[in-house]
This record gives structure tokens, C-alpha cells and sequence, in this order.
């Protein structure tokens, strides 16, 4: 169903078996004569969130209002389970376009930076959970950090970004630090052979030691590079610039949206 799809390179082959098997969320397909001609699932992923994700229809079977049906029954199950908000990132124009109709609210529009490893250096700090639960003043004081609207700019489940977060990235060694934890940086899971990041907090030269930091990373663990996901237009583009990152893609952007699922008096 997706062979056509990308030049046959849609991921959704790659973890079509791991999502079949994964009782943790909801994987479905709508048929047509006993075909499949739909697919999407939904996964919670953190506390009062769920995540959509593999919207994909069938060529021979768009523009019927498939894919529209498909989103209100999911946006109508993740209500009925209780779950805040609704979740989801895309490449895709069209489908911005169906999310908005629907209610989305675009919440991160992602731009794509990135640095090829440098040998030779130290790569950054790993705070504890408890020191790093007390970066987040810090964090959320600095320069065009309110432009990731609350939310890391991950695209397996964008999280809120809190001193919780802090902590729980920490926990996991996902949390880089500069010295004097002066400038900060969130990883994710990366997707190929790199060192990812998620948002960036920070300034001047502690920011830009950190992004080195990053890239001497990569080297000492023998990936190929560094990606760093930054809102369009944040002021760390300099910093970015100064330390070797360069745009991946300049026409490759992401977008991650947001459906509240419940009235403001109950959230
Ligand atoms: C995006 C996709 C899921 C839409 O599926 P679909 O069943 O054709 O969509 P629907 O018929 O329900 O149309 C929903 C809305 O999408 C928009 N839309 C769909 N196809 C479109 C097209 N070819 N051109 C412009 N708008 C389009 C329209 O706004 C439409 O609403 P309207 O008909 O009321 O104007 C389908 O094109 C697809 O699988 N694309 C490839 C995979 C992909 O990009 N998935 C989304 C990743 S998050």
C-alpha cells in the first residue's frame, strides 16, 4: 500500500511487525472489500498524551474523506480514553491541511540543522536528575526558548518541556550540559547514525561550547554526525552557524501539532 509512496521509502515497512505486535497502542486499518486501503495508529506516550502517527491511504482510494473519517474516530478514541491532548508531527502539506480543518493547532514549525563529528575533544556533561530539574530556570529564561511553545521538538512524541522533563531526560543520559550549566541541550532516539537533538537552551559562548561538545560527541561515539531541531527563526542560528551547523535541508521542514481533547476548566 505504501510501495508508491516517497519513491518506496515510507518508514511505515521498515515498523510495520514492531507495531502489529505492540499491545501498548492502537494500530488500524480501514478496508474496502475486504482490502486495506488505510492505515493509522495511536500510542500514549506520556502522561495525558497520545501520540497519532502512519496516517497513510491508499492512491486508488484518496480524496473520498477516508483519511478525514479516520481522524475523527481517532481524535473521538484518545477523548474517550481521557487523554488530554492529541499529538503529531508531518512533512506533508496536505495532510497540515486536513489536521487544521480538524482543530490542530501548529505548535513547533521545525527547521533542521546540522554538523558533521570533529575528533579530538571532550564531549559535554550528563547532569544528574536533580541538578538538572534546577537548569530549567535557566532554560526557560533564555533566548527564544518560549519559540518551542512548551513542547521538544522530537518527532516520536513531542513531550512537554518542564523541569520534569529535565529530570527525566537526565535519568535516561539524554541530557547534555555545559560548564556552570549555563546552556543546555535535550536529546531524542535519532533516526540514522547521529547524535539528535530535541531543543536547546542558552546563549554566547557557554551555547556554543556545548554545540562543539555535541559534535565531539558523535565522534566519540562513532556516529556521522549532529542534528539539531531549532523553531524557525531562534536566535541560536548564530551560534549554530559560528560552531560548523548548517541547514540539512532548507526545504525540509516539520510540523508538530496539537489538539486539546478537553475543556480548559479540566486540564
Ligand atoms: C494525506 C492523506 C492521508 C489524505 O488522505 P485522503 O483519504 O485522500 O484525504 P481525504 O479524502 O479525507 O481528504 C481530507 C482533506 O485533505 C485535503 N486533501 C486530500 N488530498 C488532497 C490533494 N490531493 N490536494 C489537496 N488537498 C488534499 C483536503 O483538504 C481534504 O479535505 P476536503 O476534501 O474536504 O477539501 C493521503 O494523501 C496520503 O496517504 N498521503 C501520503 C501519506 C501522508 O502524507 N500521510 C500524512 C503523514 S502525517
Amino acid at each position: 500500500m505504501t510501495s508508491d509512496l516517497w519513491d518506496g521509502h515510507d518508514y511505515i515497512a521498515r515498523v510495520f511487525d514492531d507495531w502489529v505486535a505492540d499491545a501498548s497502542s492502537a494500530f488500524q486499518a480501514v478496508e474496502v472489500d475486504g482490502v486495506v486501503v488505510g492505515l493509522h495508529r495511536l500510542r500514549p506516550y506520556a502522561p495525558g498524551l497520545m501520540w497519532y502517527e502512519g496516517l497513510r491511504v491508499a492512491t486508488s482510494h484518496q480524496r473520498q474523506g477516508i483519511a478525514r473519517a479516520m481522524l475523527d474516530s481517532a481524535i473521538a478514541e484518545a477523548r474517550e480514553q481521557g487523554f488530554a491532548e492529541l499529538r503529531l508531527a508531518t512533512y506533508n502539506e496536505i495532510a497540515s491541511h486536513l489536521f487544521e480543518s480538524a482543530g490542530f493547532k501548529p505548535l513547533l514549525d521545525i527547521r533542521w540543522w546540522r554538523a558533521p563529528r570533529v575528533e579530538g575533544g571532550e564531549p559535554a556533561n550528563m547532569p544528574d536528575p536533580v541538578e538538572a530539574e534546577k537548569l530549567w530556570k535557566m532554560a526557560a529564561s533564555s533566548p527564544g526558548f518560549e519559540m518551542y511553545n512548551g513542547v521538544s521538538a522530537d518527532l516520536n512524541g513531542a513531550r512537554n518541556l518542564e523541569a520534569a522533563e529535565l529530570g527525566r531526560l537526565a535519568s535516561r543520559g539524554m541530557l547534555r550540559v555545559a560548564p556552570g550549566g549555563r546552556a543546555l541541550a535535550g536529546l531524542r532516539r535519532p533516526w540514522s547514525d547521529n547524535v539528535a537533538v530535541a531543543f536547546l537552551a542558552g546563549r554566547g559562548a557557554a551555547l556554543r561550547d556545548l554545540l562543539f561538545a555535541l559534535r565531539y560527541e558523535a565522534d566519540a561515539d562513532g556516529a556521522d554526525h549532529v542534528t539539531v531541531a531549532l523553531p524557525r527563526g531562534h536566535p541560536a542560528a548564530d551560534d549554530m552557524r559560528a560552531t560548523g551547523y548548517d541547514f540539512a535541508n532548507a526545504e525540509d521542514t516539520a510540523f508538530i501539532y496539537g489538539l486539546q481533547l478537553k475543556p480548559a476548566a479540566n486540564t
